[in-house]
């Protein structure tokens, strides 16, 4: 539940302020809309000024190893190659790869090759060929704040089906971006991404969304792309989460590596695409802090 302060009391946000000065109002508009039935994130949920520079930091960090990805990556190299240039690059600028062990993940990044949705485990015997497009998913802890993002990228030249998968996932993700803004919804994002995805013929997998993130890995709310404008989670400036929908070029349905426990493929074994985003909620709109 969503508790005011004292109005003479000094407001929860640091400021030095009086919250009648400070958040009053804006603990208000939370508590209307809370009243109305929406849900609304904890006052956890919202980053200070501070957690914010932290987090652009750490955010840096991944765009960085991203890019670095993006200028050497072809046809011939392992994904385990790919997993050393993550892990040097982190380390190199005092990062800290968030996946290595995470919840027992045995690398540094994860590389989802075509029909591969996600998680996929990078291998010495797995090397990338011409037309294959891959997910490469990275996320790093700097100075104990974490950041997250993923990009597609297609190996040489692909067909045509393939690339028109990777630039419509990625319209899915910018769309999404575009209803981001205080005191709209989380729905009013899933509602674009899945209308633009749907609208060409692809399906949004159900079961895996994007997620609060900044102080931890994983945090509320959880974000999924099947909700409906007006509905979900109040957006609140200082909220942070990713936008990462993972769309199939033919049925949503999805299934788990029984060997490996980690990595998700498509069941009718068409392709997968996934761009992720990290996002905050600004006073006016918002800022993306890692693509
Ligand atoms: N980076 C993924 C995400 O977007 C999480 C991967 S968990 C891992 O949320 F352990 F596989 F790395
Ligand atoms: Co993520």
């Amino acid at each position: 539940m969503y508790r005011k302060l004292e109005r003479n009391d000094l407001c929860w946000c640091g400021s030095g302020k009086k919250y009648k000065k400070c958040h009053e109002a804006f603990d208000d508009k939370i508590m209307a809309a809370q009243e109305a039935g929406h849900l609304v994130p904890g006052r956890e949920l919202l980053k200070l000024p501070d957690q914010i520079a932290g987090i652009r930091e750490s955010s840096k960090i991944n765009v960085a190893v991203l890019d670095y990805v993006a200028e050497h990556i072809c046809v011939g190299i392992s994904t385990e190659e790919i997993d050393r240039w993550v892990y040097r690059i982190t380390t190199e600028m005092g990062g800290i790869p968030a996946p290595l062990n995470y919840e027992g993940f045995p690398k540094s990044v994860c590389t989802s090759i075509n029909e591969e949705v996600c998680h996929g485990i990078p291998d010495e015997n797995r090397i990338l060929k011409e037309g294959d497009i891959i997910n490469v998913d990275v996320s790093t802890i700097y100075k104990g704040y974490y950041s997250d993002s993923s990009r597609m990228f297609i190996i040489g030249k692909t067909d045509p089906e393939k690339e028109k998968l990777v630039r419509v996932v990625k319209e899915c993700v910018e769309k999404g971006l575009d209803q981001v803004k205080p005191w709209g919804f989380l729905g009013d994002m899933a509602e674009a991404v899945h209308t633009h995805a749907e609208a060409n013929g692809y399906s949004v997998v159900r079961e895996i969304g994007g997620h609060g993130v900044g102080l931890a890995f994983h945090e509320d709310p959880w974000v999924g792309y099947l909700g409906k404008r007006g509905t979900g989670m109040l957006l609140v400036p200082g909220m942070i989460f990713t936008i990462e929908p993972m769309v199939n070029m033919g049925k949503a349905d999805i299934y788990q590596d029984e060997e490996n426990g980690w990595t998700i493929y498509t069941e009718d074994g068409l392709p997968s695409a996934q761009w992720e985003i990290m996002v905050l909620v600004t006073e006016d709109g918002h800022e993306v802090l890692a693509w």
